[in-house]
């Protein structure tokens, strides 16, 4: 990594430190249609993502494009409001630029969440899966050019990308609140096109379960950095399907939004506990 990306990364933080003074334990980061569990927050500070000196600035529907500082419970938060994709320009660097930020905040877990296309004939929308492995389908690596041994190692390693003690915790959750909670492998796309059904069919027999355009290169960083990272996909469309169906963003924003609570429940409770 460069001297500059360190320079940087310094000046953000030193920027959002100045602007909300307590060290979060938490990060969030908030996929498409899921923005409202912004309102779990009791909202401290909201610094838009413009602001930030050094910051990509979010432009997709459905992404509030702020970073929001507060508490749950006892727990203080940073959560993004929107994150960056690849698939809107930003080099896989400026995508897990957020991540490095809220780490050097001092959050000690990061939870991820996204809406993803399932390819498993058990899925149906609106589940939750518990991201337990991750396939990267030539979605390049953020970690691509020179090291930065200040944040982490030349090469890390990748067999638990998902904190396993926080799958289990996030498995009790959904048992005594009877919440029906899938577990599977995220494929990771570039997007922006949704899948062709020879694509859909390719992923299933490769071991994915869903599959989604966020969310790896985030988790690689954060694994980097040797951050604990635990994620979850709401299943907005069902990929295999034999009929003539048609994917549509709108489609997922409102699969998301609907299975929204569930997720709030969850990550609820895994912040109380974390
Ligand atoms: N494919 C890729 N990304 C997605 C999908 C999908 O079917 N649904 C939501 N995000």
């Amino acid at each position: 990594m460069s001297k500059k990306l360190q320079k940087d990364l310094k000046e953000t933080v030193k920027f959002l430190q100045k602007e909300f003074k307590k060290a979060p334990d938490v990060g969030i980061v908030l996929g498409s249609g899921l923005g409202n569990f912004a309102s779990q927050i009791k909202i401290e500070k909201e610094v838009p993502y413009g602001d930030i000196p050094h910051f990509p600035v979010s432009t997709v529907k459905g992404h509030s494009g702020k970073l929001i500082f507060g508490r749950i419970g006892e727990k203080i938060v940073v959560a993004m409001g929107g994150r960056f994709h690849f698939y809107e320009g930003y080099t896989p660097q400026e995508v897990v630029y957020p991540i490095r930020v809220m780490k050097m905040l001092g959050i000690k877990t990061v939870l991820l969440s996204n809406a993803a296309g399932s390819v498993n004939p058990d899925f149906k929308v609106g589940d939750i899966m518990i991201i337990k492995d991750h396939i990267s389908f030539f979605t390049p690596n953020p970690l691509i050019g020179k090291n930065d041994d200040d944040l982490g190692p030349r090469f890390p390693d990748m067999s638990e990308p998902y904190k396993r003690t926080l799958i289990q915790q996030a498995k009790a959750i959904a048992a005594k609140n009877k919440i029906d909670i899938k577990e599977g492998v995220y494929v990771a796309v570039t997007g922006p096109t949704f899948e062709t059904r020879a694509e859909y069919k390719l992923i299933h027999v490769a071991g994915g379960d869903v599959v989604g355009m966020s969310t790896v290169q985030e988790t690689i960083a954060a694994n980097h950095m040797g951050l604990p990272v635990f994620a979850v996909s709401i299943v907005t469309d069902i990929g295999i399907r034999d009929d003539d169906n048609i994917i549509t963003h709108e489609e997922v924003l409102q699969a998301a939004k609907e299975a929204e609570p569930k997720l709030a429940l969850l990550f609820n409770q895994m912040i109380a506990a974390i």
